[in-house]
C-alpha cells in the first residue's frame, strides 16, 4: 500500500466537498481518490465518494395499486388549509362557523351518543377548520380544533396535524407524543414519521431522528427530497458526535505496523551522527536504551522502540537529535502533531542541519493549515542541503495533495535525478503526470518504472490502476495479477483493485466480494479493503455483515475525519437495520432499493 505521510490536509478538503449523490464512477475510484498516497486520507476520500450511494441507487418501478389510492386519500385529507374554502359564499361560511362552534362545545358523552358516520363527518369538518387556522398560523386555535376532531374520531391525520402545531410552537415533546399516537394507528404514515424526526432533531435525539427520516424515505420511496437531505445532515451529525466521543475516550495508540513501516520507508535512512563510543567515559546513560530502540525498530516492534527512544531521551544519550526525531515521528503517527513538533524542534536545536526534521515539520504545518510556514521549512531544508532527495519527494507530496500536479511532477523528477532507486518516486511521478492531464507521459513513466523495477508489486499495481482508469480492463487485470504473483509482503491493494473492477465494471458483486475477502486475509486492518468490502455488502443488501466490517475498521481508524467517514456509513447501515426490525413486513421494500445492482 502507500508509503508516505498520513495527512489531514486532504481529509479536510474532502470533508468540505459537497457529497455527490451520483453513483460513483470508476474514475472516482481510480483517479480522484488519493488512497494510494496518504493512507489516512484515503479512507475518507473513498467514503466521501461512495457517500450514501445506495440511498440514491436507481429506484425500482413502484407498484401502483392500493398504495397509490391510499396516498391520494392522505394527500387530500392533509392538504394545507387556507385556500380550501375560498370559493364559498359568505352565508354558508357563517353557517359553517356556527356549526363548528356547536361541535366544539360537544362533550365526550354527547359525542359518544352520535352514530359513527356522523362522528366521522363532524371530525372532518373540525379538521378542515383546523387546517385553515393552521394555514393562518393560528396554532393554538388549530390545536383546539384538532383536539376536538380527535374526540369525534381517532384519526392519525388529526394527531399528525396537531403534532405540526406543537412543532411550530416549539412544544417538541408533545409533538413527538402526537406522532407516536398517529404512528400507532398507521405505522406507514410518512408525514408523521417526518414530523417526529424533525421534533427529535430539535431535541437533540439525533439517532432517533435519523431512524425516522430513514423510515420515511424508504416508505416514501425517496420521493421527498427534504427527507433525503435530512438523512445526509443527520448522518453527519450523529457521526461527528460519535467520532469526537471515540477520539476523546480512546487511548492513543500507534497505527498498524504495516502503516508505520510504509511511512518510515518514505524517508531515506540517514545516520547524521554515527553512533560512536570512544571510551566507556563517553558512554551516556541513555545510550543503552538508544541501542535497544534501534534493535526494536529493525524488528518492527514499534511500540517498544518508541518507549526505548523515550527512555534514551530522558536519561540523556549520544544520539539525542536522532532519538528526538524518532520519538517525534512516533508521536506524530499516534496523532499528536503538536507533541511531535516539539520533539522535531528540539532535535533542530541540537542539529540545525537536520534536514529530515525540517521536512517532517513542514508536513505537519501543512496538515495544520500553516501553509506559509510549511513552505518556509522546505526552503530551510533546501538551504542546508539542496541535494537531499527527501525534500523534493515530500514537497511533491504536498503539491500533490493540493492538486498542484504540474509542480508535483517537477519535484518527483528532481527526486529521481538525485536518487533513481526509489520506486515510489516513479509511481508518484506517473500518477501526477496522469492527473495533470498527460495520459501518455504517465503511462510512459510507468513503463520506465517497470523496466527498472520489474519485480515491484507496487509498480505493477499502480500501472494497473492507470490502465483501469483508461477502462483498459483486461490489461489492468493482468497488471493486478502480476502484482499479486510478485508480492512478497502483505500488499492487499491489487486484490482490492480487482474487486473494484468486478464491482463497478464487470457487474459481478459476488466475485468482487471474493477478491475483497482475499485482500482482508492478507491485510485484515486495511482501510481500503474494509471500506470496499462494506460498500459491496451494503449494495448487496447484507447490512449486518457490512456493519461488522465497518466496526472493525472503526477500531483502527486513525484520524477524526476518517472515523467520521466510517461512522456515517455505519449509521446509515444501522438505520436501515433498524428499519428492518421495525417494519419486518416491508423489508422487501428495502431490499429492492439496496439490492443487487
Ligand atoms: C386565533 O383565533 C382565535 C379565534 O378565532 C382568535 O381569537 C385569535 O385572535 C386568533 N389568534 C391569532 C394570533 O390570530
Ligand atoms: C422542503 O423544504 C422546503 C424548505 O423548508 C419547503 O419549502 C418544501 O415545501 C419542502 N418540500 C417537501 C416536499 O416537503
Amino acid at each position: 500500500m502507500s508509503k508516505l505521510i498520513p495527512s489531514n490536509v486532504a481529509s479536510n478538503q474532502t470533508m468540505s466537498e459537497p457529497k455527490s449523490p451520483l453513483v460513483k464512477s470508476v474514475k472516482d475510484y481510480f483517479v480522484n481518490k488519493d488512497h494510494r498516497f496518504y493512507i489516512a486520507v484515503s479512507a475518507t476520500v473513498i467514503l466521501a465518494g461512495v457517500g450514501l450511494y445506495y440511498f440514491w441507487s436507481p429506484k425500482p418501478p413502484r407498484p401502483k395499486s392500493q398504495r397509490q389510492t391510499q396516498r391520494s386519500r392522505r394527500a387530500r385529507s392533509t392538504r394545507p388549509a387556507g385556500n380550501a374554502d375560498t370559493g364559498k359564499e359568505r352565508g354558508s361560511r357563517n353557517k359553517e362557523d356556527l356549526e363548528v362552534e356547536e361541535f366544539e362545545s360537544y362533550t365526550q358523552e354527547q359525542i359518544s351518543a352520535l352514530p359513527i358516520e356522523k362522528r366521522v363527518t363532524v371530525s372532518q369538518i373540525l379538521k378542515s377548520r383546523g387546517n385553515e387556522e393552521f394555514g393562518q398560523s393560528n396554532y393554538s386555535r388549530a390545536m383546539k380544533l384538532y383536539t376536538q376532531a380527535i374526540a369525534f374520531n381517532q384519526d392519525p391525520v388529526f394527531y399528525s396535524n396537531r403534532a405540526a402545531c406543537y412543532y411550530n410552537t416549539n412544544e417538541y415533546a408533545s409533538a413527538i407524543e402526537d406522532c407516536n399516537n398517529a404512528l400507532r394507528m398507521d405505522p406507514l404514515y410518512v408525514k408523521a414519521l417526518n414530523r417526529r424526526a424533525m421534533a427529535y432533531e430539535q431535541t437533540s435525539r439525533y439517532e432517533e431522528s435519523l431512524h425516522d427520516f430513514t423510515a420515511a424515505c424508504i416508505i416514501g420511496e425517496f420521493r421527498n427530497e427534504n427527507s433525503t437531505k435530512s438523512i445526509d445532515r443527520l448522518l453527519r451529525k450523529v457521526a461527528s458526535i460519535k467520532a469526537q466521543e471515540i477520539i476523546q475516550n480512546r487511548a492513543k495508540r500507534l497505527p498498524s505496523s504495516k502503516f508505520i513501516s510504509s511511512y518510515l520507508e518514505a524517508f531515506r535512512k540517514v545516520t547524521i551522527e554515527p553512533y560512536t563510543v570512544d571510551t566507556a567515559d563517553n558512554e551516556k546513560e541513555g545510550d543503552n536504551f538508544y541501542r535497544m530502540a534501534e534493535t526494536y525498530l529493525n524488528e518492527k516492534q514499534y511500540e517498544a522502540a518508541m518507549e526505548a527512544y523515550g527512555k534514551a531521551i530522558d536519561a540523556g544519550c549520544s544520539n539525542m537529535a536522532e532519538a528526538l526525531n524518532m520519538r517525534g515521528t512516533f508521536t506524530y503517527l499516534m496523532g499528536d502533531s503538536n507533541g511531535a513538533l516539539e520533539d522535531f524542534k528540539k532535535a533542530l536545536e541540537i542539529r540545525s542541519d537536520y534536514v529530515q526534521a525540517y521536512v517532517k515539520c513542514a508536513t505537519i504545518y501543512m496538515e495544520q493549515g500553516n501553509t506559509d510556514i510549511a513552505w518556509q521549512e522546505f526552503e530551510e531544508a533546501i538551504k542546508i542541503n539542496p541535494n537531499d532527495p527527501d525534500i523534493y519527494y515530500h514537497r511533491g507530496q504536498v503539491y500533490f495533495l493540493n492538486s498542484m500536479f504540474d509542480k508535483a511532477v517537477n519535484e518527483y523528477q528532481r527526486r529521481i535525478e538525485l536518487d533513481p532507486d526509489f520506486v515510489y518516486a516513479y509511481i508518484q511521478l506517473a500518477i501526477s503526470q496522469y492527473k495533470d492531464g498527460s495520459v501518455t507521459e504517465g503511462i510512459k513513466t510507468c513503463r520506465l518504472g517497470l523496466q527498472k523495477f520489474a519485480q515491484s508489486a507496487e509498480m505493477h499495481n499502480y500501472y494497473g490502476e492507470l490502465l483501469a482508469d483508461q477502462r483498459n480492463v483486461d490489461e489492468a487485470m493482468e497488471q493486478f495479477d502480476k502484482a499479486i504473483e510478485l508480492q512478497n509482503e502483505n500488499f492487499a491493494l491489487p486484490f482490492v483493485n480487482k474487486a473494484m473492477l468486478c464491482f463497478h465494471i464487470k457487474n459481478d458483486p459476488a466475485q468482487a466480494e471474493e477478491f475483497c475477502r482475499k485482500a482482508l486475509e492478507i491485510e485484515p486492518e486495511s482501510d481500503i479493503a474494509n471500506t470496499i468490502m462494506s460498500e459491496i455488502l451494503l449494495a448487496r443488501g447484507n447490512l449486518e455483515t457490512a456493519l461488522q466490517y465497518l466496526e472493525k475498521y472503526q477500531e483502527v481508524a486513525r484520524t477524526e475525519a476518517e472515523l467520521q467517514g466510517i461512522l456515517e456509513y455505519a449509521e446509515a447501515a444501522r438505520s436501515h437495520i433498524a428499519f428492518k426490525r421495525r417494519y419486518p413486513q416491508h423489508a422487501d421494500r428495502l431490499a429492492s432499493l439496496t439490492g443487487k445492482k
